[in-house]
């Protein structure tokens, strides 16, 4: 077996063994999905096939995909009053999440309109629902089990005032707090940049964020990317993630640049891929792994999401992506 190989297995049992809990704070949402050929143009109307109803929302993903590994992870947010919520909080629970400090509040709950073509690529619209409703009030009254975390993940699906007191109380507390800045805002309040201690990103919003032009044919492998540690040095982050799609991502940590190569599967739906990269992050950071060693897990973990339709009923149970380790990693 090479070494690449039984590192990751190593990892991942890592993650399994790991008492270490996961705190993910923000979106819950039943996404409505119907698969189509190609996209429709404004205006247009085209045939779709069967709609399903699936459990989503990014920061429900994140949480399932570190659970289904093994990893221990705590779940704050709110789910409304309407069916949905039983429906995403039972398969929240059934992934093995902790669902005790989720806020119950009448109305409906978070939902998206998502659209998948052939290509495996989506479209998303979200109504966020219950999840408007996560304030900072909410995280002070779940405040006691949030400092149990030995890392917290954040995203924007959440109201600001939300994920600010929570980045607040766990940086406040040294529990690293890692950022997704998604769906993207390219003017993140300072005090969010100096309560985060690691910012995961994809390439177009690193562009966007630091105000640097992209590169011609959006060959993101060619670039200078020590020039871009430096400019995210100057933003507030010397602890990223920046993902290429296809083509990997690239980890700077204190600093330190590394490559994490693909992993290339045949893509039957992207959808909630890169919150099951962020939930491995989690999980590894949890484990104590480093932040370069997590990113190579979440590469392979993320690739195998690809390979299922929706999100959280896409994501690898631990046995199931050690056997995707074990027949795609050389
Ligand atoms: O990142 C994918 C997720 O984004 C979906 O599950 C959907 O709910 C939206 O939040």
């Amino acid at each position: 077996m090479s070494t690449v190989k039984k590192q990751l297995l190593n990892h991942l049992q890592m993650i399994a063994n790991c008492d270490g809990q996961i705190g993910v704070v923000g979106s819950m949402n039943a996404d409505y999905t119907v698969t189509t050929e190609r996209f429709p143009h404004p205006g247009e109307t085209i045939q779709g096939g069967p709609m399903s109803v699936l459990p989503g929302g990014k920061s429900g993903n994140q949480a399932a995909s570190a659970a289904r590994l093994g990893a221990r992870v705590h779940l704050f947010g709110a789910l409304g009053s309407d069916s949905n919520a039983e429906f995403l909080i039972t398969s929240l629970a059934s992934a093995g999440v902790g669902t005790g400090s989720i806020r119950r509040v009448a109305g409906p709950s978070g939902t998206t309109m998502i659209t998948v073509d052939s290509n495996g690529e989506n479209t998303i619209v979200y109504s966020p629902g219950s999840n408007a409703t996560v304030d900072a009030e909410y995280i002070q009254s779940v405040v006691d089990d949030l400092k149990q975390s030995s890392v917290l993940g954040l995203c924007l699906e959440s109201p600001m005032d939300a994920v600010l007191e929570a980045a607040c109380v766990c940086h406040g507390h040294n529990i690293p707090v890692l950022l997704n800045d998604s769906p993207f805002i390219d003017s993140l309040p300072q005090d969010l940049i100096d309560n985060t201690d690691i910012l995961l990103v994809n390439e177009h919003e690193m562009a966007q964020l630091l105000k640097v032009n992209e590169p011609k044919e959006d060959d993101w492998t060619h670039v200078d990317w020590e020039f871009l540690a430096s400019r995210l040095h100057r933003f507030g982050y010397d602890n990223a993630v920046i993902t290429l799609g296809a083509s990997g991502s690239r980890v700077i940590e204190n600093g330190m640049l590394s490559v994490i190569n693909p992993v290339h599967v045949e893509a039957i739906d992207t959808t909630g891929c890169g919150d099951s990269f962020m939930g491995t992050i989690l999980s590894g950071l949890a484990a104590n792994l480093s932040l370069h060693e997590s990113a190579e897990l979440a590469s392979c973990v993320a690739a195998y999401a690809a390979t299922g339709y929706g999100a959280q009923s896409s994501y690898g149970s631990f046995e199931q992506i050690a056997d995707f380790i074990e027949q795609k990693i050389s």
